[in-house]
Order: structure tokens, then sequence, then C-alpha cells
């Protein structure tokens, strides 16, 4: 039900920082995208218009610019740092990157400083990460990605605020290389031939070499560019580093990369469930990843985020609106019609222990 006090008005209107005053929902299906008490943003506001087609949205009346929270304004500044990293990088339609200029790198920068911030002032970050994802999978929107992945990392593992900054530089610059190879070997959409991988298995080098070129880069940030497809137990590329030989912030980008790669779209099959993926990760402590870094990883994203919708062990549609500190049991909300919006905690209630989520609710509620 809408509120009293809200107004319907189009997505052509919306503005950042305007509340939701009752659920929105995709056109065509009963599948919420965003709940009612939502704060817009402007990525929020793109993917209602271009990506899933609604019209009309109810907002809270008494909206003003000035409402915009501190928190808004951080998810407004990743936006932006999407912008800039598109001007660092190009796109990857654009002829292959030659040198990585001072200019650019002082932009880098910014953009780390900026997404330091705002990881640090929010911790709601895997919905956002998930509104980034999109069709068009750009190396430049694959790294602010990987970045905003490996500073929640990094924060996890209690890293000091100055390492951090070196994580998300390395992490934002990670694939950098790969803008100095062939945009058909990039783009190809089927397998690659073996001339074509070991081309592709050159971006950690010649990103490193980029780097080295511009001269204002630290080993640290250099290595873990250089490093990021090693796996823990020496069967990576390019130089089959082992354990602690691959340097700790390319440990943790590579959680990141690998996360992040999965649970992307790619031309050639479906993204990974953020469970499947997850599932994937754990599989691989102590052969692909460090057992302490994929630990950390998994405290600090949720499967189930805030928002996701759900099917439950007995076949009930919910959507998640908290988590608890065992993540496999958030609290959620039923959605089927008739179930009147009950709210069941799934962790402290224990009336509902034998009450589990079965899976993520990908195609909607009752399609
Ligand atoms: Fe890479």
């Amino acid at each position: 039900m809408a509120e009293s006090s809200s107004m319907k008005i189009r997505v052509e209107e919306l503005e950042s920082g305007m509340v939701t005053a009752d659920n929105v929902i995709e056109p065509g299906t009963d599948r919420v995208l965003l709940l009612k008490g939502t704060t817009l943003d402007s990525v929020m506001i793109f993917n209602l218009k271009e990506r899933y087609n609604v019209g009309e949205v109810f907002i809270r009346k008494n909206f003003s610019a000035s409402t915009i929270s501190a928190e808004m304004r951080a998810e407004i500044d990743i936006h932006q740092s999407l912008s800039t990293l598109k001007d660092v990088f190009g796109s990857d339609d654009e002829k292959p990157l030659k040198e990585f200029t001072k200019e650019a790198s002082k932009q880098i920068s910014n953009v780390a400083n900026d997404l330091i911030t705002s990881l640090y002032a929010d911790d709601n970050i895997l919905l956002k990460m998930h509104q980034l994802q999109s069709y068009d999978d750009y190396t430049y929107k694959h790294c602010l990605r990987v970045a905003m992945m490996s500073v929640t990392i990094g924060k996890s593992l209690d890293l000091p605020r100055s390492k951090m900054r070196d994580l998300c530089e390395a992490a934002l610059l990670h694939d950098i290389g790969k803008r100095t190879i062939d945009i058909d070997i990039i783009r190809k959409p089927g397998r690659l031939t073996d001339d074509e991988f070991t081309a592709i298995k050159k971006h950690p080098q010649n990103g490193y070499i980029l780097l080295r070129k511009n001269g204002g880069y630290s080993e640290e940030i250099m290595n873990a560019v250089l490093m990021h497809h090693e796996k823990f137990d020496g069967t990576g590329y390019p130089l089959g580093l082992k354990g602690e030989q691959i340097t700790y912030l390319a440990r943790i980008i590579t959680v990141a990369d690998v996360y992040d790669a999965l649970t992307s779209n790619r031309p050639y099959r479906q993204p990974w469930s953020v469970a499947e993926a997850e599932e994937f990760m754990m599989g691989g402590a102590n052969t692909h990843f460090d057992y302490d870094i994929i630990t950390a990883f998994l405290n600090a994203f949720a499967p189930y985020p805030v928002g996701e919708n759900v099917i439950l062990s007995d076949g009930r549609h919910a959507v998640v609106i908290s988590n608890n500190s065992n993540v496999l049991r958030p609290v959620i909300r039923l959605t089927d019609e008739g179930e009147g919006d009950e709210v069941i905690d799934l962790y402290n209630n224990f009336k509902y222990l034998t009450l589990s989520i079965k899976s993520l609710d990908k195609d909607g509620i009752n399609e």
C-alpha cells in the first residue's frame, strides 16, 4: 500500500534522495525491485528507467534535496567514480592503450580516495555492486567492482587505512594491461584458441609495464597488478608463485576478481548466483585462494543481501529485510499472496529452525 502522503511520479522526473512510498514492482511480474522506504540514488533511477522499464513510482511528498543523507552522497560518488574510470581507461571498444599518463594516475588516486571514504560510510555494498553489473561488461566496470570488493575484504581483515589506499589503487588498475591487448580477443564471445589465451595471459605483465613506465607507483601496487592471477598452490600465472610469495594485496584482489567474474554476465553464460559463487570460493580455499582471506571475504559478504527475493525450503517466497550474524539465516518477509507480509527471523526465532532458504529467486515471485 502506498502511504497517504505520497504522490505518483514518472521515472523521468525522479531525483536522487527521493524516498519510495511503496514497493516498486517490475512491470509484467510481481518481482519487488525496490522496497518501500528506499532512498533513491542515480544508479537505481537509471536501472528503473533503462533496465526495468518502470513507468511511474510512488514517492513520499516531503522530499527536498537537503534530505540527501551522507550515505546517499557516498552512493553518488560511486557513480561519479565510474565515469572518471571510463575516461581514464577508455572503453574496450577504443584502440589499445599505449601509455598510462601522470594525469590518469592522479585521477585514479582521486577515485581511490572517494571509494574508500564511501565504503567506510556504508556497509551494504553487495546490492550496489549488482546494480553496477550490466550486459556491456567493460573492463573499467569490472575494475570498479573489484576495487569495491577488495576494500570491503580489506576492512574485514582490519588492514590499516594506509595499506587500504594501495589496495584500492591496485584493484582499480589490476586489469589495466587488458587495454593493451587486441580488442577482438578481449571481447570474443566463444572459446579462445591457444594463441589467443596466451595473448590474454600477458595482461598482468603488460599492466605492470604500463605502471612502471608511469613512474609514480610503488612496488607494492605494481606487484599486486602483476600477481593477481597467481594461485595459492602455485598453479596460476604468469610466474607460478606460491603461498606467501604472492603479495598480500594480490591475494585479496584475486578473491575479489574471481568472485566478480563468476557473478557477472558473460556472452557465453548466465551469471552464477551469489550462493553458488560463495560455494565455489569456499571450495578454493588453500588451493586457489588464501584461507584467511576467504574467511574475511565470507564474513564481509552476506549471500542473501537485503532486498533479495528468495525461495524457502517449504516453497514459499520471501524478501530479505535484514541480516543476522549467521549470514545464511537472515530476517525475511513473506511475499506470497495471503501470507499477510509476515516477518520471520530465521536465526533468532526457534519456531522456524526447520525453515531455511533454498535459493535466490532470480526469476521473481509467483512467475
Ligand atoms: Fe585479470
